[in-house]
Parts: structure tokens; C-alpha cells; sequence
């Protein structure tokens, strides 16, 4: 895929930059968590890159899914702090997306200055692709940045109708994510093995039966496990999974099921507190009061032996319940068995719930690949188009 890139044919100095970036992080206490390999902290080093060219950027973003309102709850004002302190100049928030008062403030920008747009989704017509919402922006800037792989797998105002009105490049973050992924998936080594967990079977599954012919085995945790279980008639207890995807599991074809390798055994717990019970259980003798919170160490061992010897590694979605510590030991260790293999192995880890694990483990910078998409990730790896890429291409 040939994107048109962020070259240095464009001359930025004075240009007004729509800049669109994925700023979706978890808000809490007022602050974004985001730490130094997260989303928006990777956002501010091509940020940087254009105010040091002179260019006045406009820089854009959604928070969460307010609906289409206006919701405190998601303002931006916290990734603007962030922004601020990553580039050490202010970065104000225009409450108005569109229209006559942010036109003058956009005017009023002055070399090397970024202006933040509240939040996109605040305005109903951002999930519409609505090409008069896209032409509103538009007037808002000389071309059009889209920075975003995050969000590239929606068919949104600022991802595809705006990149049709304006000159249209893709970032640094975004090209590097496509061109790491894409090669990587073209020339596959193996053992290529595949690591899925977390709830949605409807993102995972077409992943597999994409890349069925070319991994040599898939690795399975999370209560994405626990829906396969259900689905062989296995008791699951109160263990959280996918109602929905039991019936298209049974019908999975053999030659999938083959390669995939469920947990042997799991831990079990209580409840879904801190403090509940646990203990180790096999995976066919889960009681009728437990819930599977995570892999057990039997699991562990063997999903390690295959990550040991593969040559690549890609990974998506928790092997447990990551929201308590005490649950997220397996994905913990799996985390650090494919951070061992970089270098030896081409190693793929994505997803919105593994970005803080392995900041948390300081293993974010140990990856070939740490992929600041959850969904899109998915998507682009089950071999769908993105409709963000799609006017980007050359
Ligand atoms: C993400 O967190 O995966 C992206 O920001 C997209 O968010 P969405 O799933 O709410 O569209």
C-alpha cells in the first residue's frame, strides 16, 4: 500500500495543518492517562515534527462515544494539558468545532502554534461522514494530516470525507504502523504465531480465518477462551463470554480448529474483586459458582514454549481479566515471553487494554511493533480496507 506521505516536497512553514489524531485514552480524575509510548504521546513527536516546520496546526481528535452531545465527561481539555506538557507550549481548546469563532481563532494562530478542536464526536455528523461537516473543517486549514491508525477503521467525517476536500497526507505514526503491519503480514516467518484474547468474538474470529493459512498456531485466552468452551460443552460456571458467538464456533472449519490451542487450565475466582478467592482449576472441571478470570500456569508454560520458538509473534487482547492486577498474570507473562523473542522474531502487540499492561511492565519499547489500534488493528489484519487509508493512497 503507497500511502502519500508527509514529505519533504511540502513546504509547511505558515500552512494551516489538519491534524487528526487518535487522543482516545481513559480519562480519570480529570487526567488522560496516557504514558510515554501512548497514543497521544505518539501523536506529539509528529506534532512536534510540524511546529518545527512553522506549520499553524489545527489539531483534532475524538474522545470515547458521547453520542453526538455535548458531555463534560469527554471534553478534551485533558489531552490538551497532556498535549501542553508533551511540547512544552499551551495548547488551547476551542469549544466550537466549526464555524466564524474558531475560523478567527485559526486566523489568529501564528507560526508554530496548535490549536485543539474539542471533541469531534461532540458534533452529530462526525459518524455520519457528512461531507458538509467535512467541508466545514475543511475551511479550517490548508491540508490535511491524518495520524490516526486507531480510528482508521471508521468511515467518520475527520478520517474520510475531510481527507476528500483538502491536499491529504499520511503521519509519521500512522505510516510506520500500516507499512510495520503490512510487510510484516506479506512475508510472514514462522512459526507465526497468533495471540487472541479478550470478549469480542465478532473482531477476533475474522482475524483467524484471515491469516488461517498462514499462522502455525493460534493461542487462545481471555473470555474469548471461555466462549470456545462454551461452545465444545465445556461448564464455564459465571465465567463472562460471548453468548452470541457460541453457534459460529461449533461451525468453525477443521482446519482452523486445528491450530488453535485453548488453556488447559485456568484460574478461577470468586467474584470479580480484588480480594475475591481464587485457585487453579483444568479447564473441564470449572464449578458452577466460579468465574475464569485467567490462564493457569499449565497454560502459561505451554503458551510460552510456543512463543520461544516463533519467529513471529502478534498479539491482541488480554488472556485475562487485566482490570484487577491480580488477574492479568498470564497476559503479564505472555507479554514478557514475546518482549524476549524481539529481535530474534518479528513481534506484533496491539489493542486498547495492552498498551497500559505493558507500560505498566516497561516492556512498551520492546516490541518491533507496538500498535496503537485495537479495532483497526483488527481490522486490518482480518484484510479489510480502511476507509481512512483509502484517500491517502497514491
Ligand atoms: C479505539 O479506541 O479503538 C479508537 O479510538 C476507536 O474508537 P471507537 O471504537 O469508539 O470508534
Amino acid at each position: 500500500m503507497r500511502l502519500r506521505k508527509l514529505g519533504k516536497q511540502v513546504s509547511l512553514a505558515g500552512q494551516r495543518v489538519l491534524f487528526r489524531f487518535d487522543g482516545n485514552v481513559p480519562i480519570e480524575k480529570g487526567r488522560a492517562v496516557d504514558g510515554p509510548h501512548g497514543r497521544i504521546a505518539r501523536a506529539a513527536v509528529d506534532l512536534d515534527w510540524l511546529i518545527q516546520r512553522g506549520a499553524r496546526v489545527v489539531a483534532m481528535t475524538h474522545l470515547g462515544r458521547p453520542d453526538g452531545k455535548r458531555r463534560s465527561a469527554y471534553s478534551l481539555k485533558p489531552v490538551a494539558k497532556r498535549l501542553s506538557s508533551l511540547l512544552g507550549i499551551k495548547v488551547p481548546v476551542s469549544s466550537a468545532l466549526t464555524g466564524s469563532r474558531v475560523e478567527r481563532l485559526v486566523s489568529s494562530l501564528k507560526n508554530g502554534q496548535v490549536l485543539l478542536l474539542e471533541n469531534l464526536r461532540f458534533d452529530p455528523r462526525e459518524e455520519k461522514n457528512d461531507k458538509t461537516f467535512a467541508q466545514e473543517l475543511a475551511r479550517l486549514g490548508d491540508l490535511y494530516v491524518n495520524d490516526a491508525f486507531a480510528v482508521n477503521h471508521r468511515a467518520h467525517t475527520s478520517v474520510q470525507a475531510l481527507a476528500q476536500e483538502l491536499p491529504a497526507y499520511a503521519g509519521f505514526l500512522l505510516e510506520n504502523e500500516i507499512a510495520v503491519l503490512s510487510q510484516s503480514i506479506e512475508r510472514a516467518r514462522h512459526p507465526f504465531v497468533l495471540v487472541m484474547g479478550g470478549l469480542k468474538v465478532e473482531t477476533k474470529l475474522p482475524v483467524m480465518e484471515h491469516l488461517a493459512a498462514q499462522v502455525d498456531v493460534i493461542l487462545v485466552g481471555g473470555a474469548l477462551a471461555t466462549t470456545f468452551a462454551v461452545a465444545d460443552g465445556k461448564a464455564v460456571g459465571r465465567s463472562v463470554y460471548d453468548k452470541e458467538a457460541v453457534e459460529v464456533i461449533r461451525y468453525l472449519s477443521k482446519s482452523l480448529r486445528q491450530k488453535i490451542l485453548l488453556p488447559e487450565d485456568v484460574v478461577v475466582a470468586s467474584s470479580l474483586r480484588k480480594d475475591a478467592k481464587t485457585h487453579v482449576a483444568l479447564a473441564d472441571q470449572v464449578g458452577a459458582k466460579d468465574r475464569i478470570v485467567d490462564i493457569g500456569p499449565k497454560t502459561i508454560a505451554r503458551f510460552e514454549q510456543e512463543i520461544k520458538r516463533a519467529k513471529m509473534v502478534v498479539w491482541n487482547g488480554p488472556l485475562g481479566y487485566c482490570e484487577i492486577g491480580a488477574f492479568c498474570r498470564g497476559s503479564e507473562k505472555i507479554a514478557q515471553a514475546i518482549a524476549h523473542r524481539t529481535g530474534a522474531a518479528t513481534t506484533i502487540v496491539g489493542g486498547g487494554d495492552t498498551g497500559p499492561v505493558l507500560e505498566r511492565l516497561k516492556l512498551a519499547d520492546r516490541f518491533t511493533l507496538l500498535s496503537t489500534g485495537g479495532g483497526a488493528m483488527l481490522d486490518f489484519l482480518a484484510g479489510h480496507s480502511l476507509p481512512g487509508l483509502e484517500p491517502l493512497e497514491r
